[in-house]
């Protein structure tokens, strides 16, 4: 039996123990996967018992992204262009770290809903972790332009200094976001409505009839920016419940070698849940 867990604060909402159980059991690995709640703080003792304990590989959810990364003994380029980890594999004494979140999202666009990302002019709003997870992704995915806006304007130059394609990659002022023009997509990727309040106060004029909205968030917490994006006319609405399973199959494969099939699961997490919103 090898030992997988997923390292989160809090952690016991994770849908992750779920999907790897689901992923193992169609594709017949023997393992288990559990959810273990630690702060950032406690990270390199939690990991190292982890190991010690013949921990093989971990996901690690928020708010510990970018503390994993700092721990590892090796990054993956994925990983070192977000500053950020959210898969981790045991190899030779130390952990490996990766980042599967922005290709989880390119492919739940791109493969599951059928979108075309080059020539959308991007709207990047928000500068943590969830963000530079996702950023490096976008510009591979061929975005011709990707701004950047968060509410603190010096972690958003951080971000696009990180990036490192001025050409394409920059930061603007949240205040200033009305006077940008419109965008062939706007990605949510602030906690904003995490703790159940409204939100996001944007623009409409932010959006055009054939706008994608992409929320990184799912659920409740998706809620608001959906809801927004609705009522500013956006033709399609994505939520981040297709990246969840996007990023977790890409972390299985990593440990396991062998890719598994996210559509059943994918359907069914959402059959679930009446409060999401199924993409337009
Ligand atoms: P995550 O890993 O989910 O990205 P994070 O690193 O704590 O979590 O980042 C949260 C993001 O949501 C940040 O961009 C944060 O903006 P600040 O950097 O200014 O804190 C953004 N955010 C949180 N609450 C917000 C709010 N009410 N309005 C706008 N942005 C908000």
């Amino acid at each position: 039996m090898s030992h997988y867990a997923v390292f989160g604060h809090p952690v016991s909402h994770s849908l992750s123990p779920r999907i790897h159980a689901e992923f193992a059991r169609q594709v017949g690995v023997t393992m288990d996967y559990a959810a273990i709640d630690t702060t950032a703080e406690n990270l390199p003792q939690a990991l190292q018992a982890f190991a010690d304990a013949g921990g093989k590989g971990g996901n690690v959810t928020l708010p510990l992204k970018q503390a994993a990364f700092a721990l590892c003994g090796v990054n993956s380029l994925r990983a070192v262009r977000a500053g950020a980890a959210n898969t981790l594999v045991r190899n030779e004494g130390q952990w490996h770290g990766d980042n599967t979140d922005g290709v989880g999202l390119v492919r739940d666009l791109t493969e599951r809903h059928g979108l075309d990302l080059r020539g959308r002019r991007t709207l990047l709003l928000g500068a943590g972790g969830a963000a530079r997870g996702v950023a490096p992704a976008l510009l591979d995915a061929g975005v011709p332009e990707l701004v950047i806006a968060n509410r603190s304007s010096a972690r958003a130059d951080a971000l696009a200094d990180v990036l490192g394609d001025p050409e394409r990659a920059h930061s603007r002022y949240w205040d200033d976001l009305v006077n940008q023009g419109n965008f062939g997509m706007i990605i949510n990727a602030t906690s904003a409505a995490r703790d159940g309040n409204d939100g996001l106060a944007l623009p409409t004029q932010l959006s055009t009839p054939r706008t994608l909205a992409v929320d990184l968030n799912y659920g409740e917490a998706a809620i608001p920016f959906m809801a927004w994006a609705r009522a500013a006319g956006c033709r399609d609405i994505v939520d981040g419940l297709g990246m969840l399973v996007e990023q977790a199959a890409a972390s299985f494969e990593l440990w396991h070698g062998v890719r598994p099939d996210t559509t059943a699961l994918h359907d069914a997490l959402r059959a679930e849940d009446a409060t999401l919103f199924t993409a337009d």
